[in-house]
């Protein structure tokens, strides 16, 4: 992982929150917030919040005394979770995983979605998630395996490769659609990485949608 990408910063957190959460991350955040409810957790923090998909997720079924300490290496990102998630049961806090201000044993569960493959020293960062775990307590993370287990990224990945000026299916110019805007957010010369560009290639996914429904008839 290129040091760049893990700039969250500019238009990347709306952007993101706007189309990639919904697209990709929202149903994942349901699944660790599922898990993590049957821990009955009182005191959770999570690590690589990003724009607070996970952190929604996790207030609607925590307890009503249990609290969250959502951080992220990128403030931007928690800004945009502030925006979004206005609850006093959550405190944003800017924190590198693989440091965190926090002392032992200072939580039940710790959370992290789509946020390791970031880290560049894993293992510093997972002996940071249980240091202030309490003895017992929880880590709970997700991460996307190699690309051959990953339909979506595959696809994606196949479908550039194979149609880059003429798509062969509505699902393979989704794809190409997703790959874009997802490229885009890192790199700008792609598509222009900036709004105008990213709502272009949004409404071009859209006219795919329509399109697949009418395939699909
Ligand atoms: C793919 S996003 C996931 C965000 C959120 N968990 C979600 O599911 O939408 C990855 C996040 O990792 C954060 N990040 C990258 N390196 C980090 C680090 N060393 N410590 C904490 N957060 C980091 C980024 O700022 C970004 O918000």
């Amino acid at each position: 992982m290129a040091k760049g990408d893990t700039a969250f910063s500019g238009s990347i957190a709306s952007i993101y929150d706007d189309y990639l959460g919904p697209l990709i991350f929202e149903p994942y955040a349901q699944d660790l917030a599922n898990r993590l409810s049957a821990l009955r957790a009182e005191r959770v923090l999570e690590t690589a919040a990003g724009t607070g998909i996970v952190t929604h997720a996790l207030l609607r079924v925590l307890s009503g005394g249990a609290s969250v300490v959502a951080t992220d290496l990128n403030q931007p990102m928690l800004d945009r979770a502030a925006e979004r998630v206005a609850s006093s049961r959550v405190s944003w806090q800017k924190a590198d995983a693989q440091s965190l201000p926090f002392p032992d044993g200072a939580f039940d569960a710790v959370v992290c979605q789509f946020g390791v493959m970031f880290f560049p020293d894993k293992q510093k960062a997972f002996r940071e998630a249980r240091r202030v775990l309490r003895p017992g307590g929880r880590f709970i993370f997700n991460v996307w395996d190699g690309i051959e287990h990953n339909e979506f990224a595959d696809l994606v990945n196949a479908a550039v490769a194979a149609s880059a000026s003429a798509p062969a299916s509505a699902w393979q110019l989704r794809c190409m659609c997703y790959a874009t805007y997802t490229c885009g957010l890192w790199s700008p010369s792609l598509c222009g990485g900036d709004r105008a560009s990213m709502d272009r290639w949004v409404e071009l996914q859209r006219l795919a949608t329509l399109w697949t429904r009418d395939v699909a008839r």
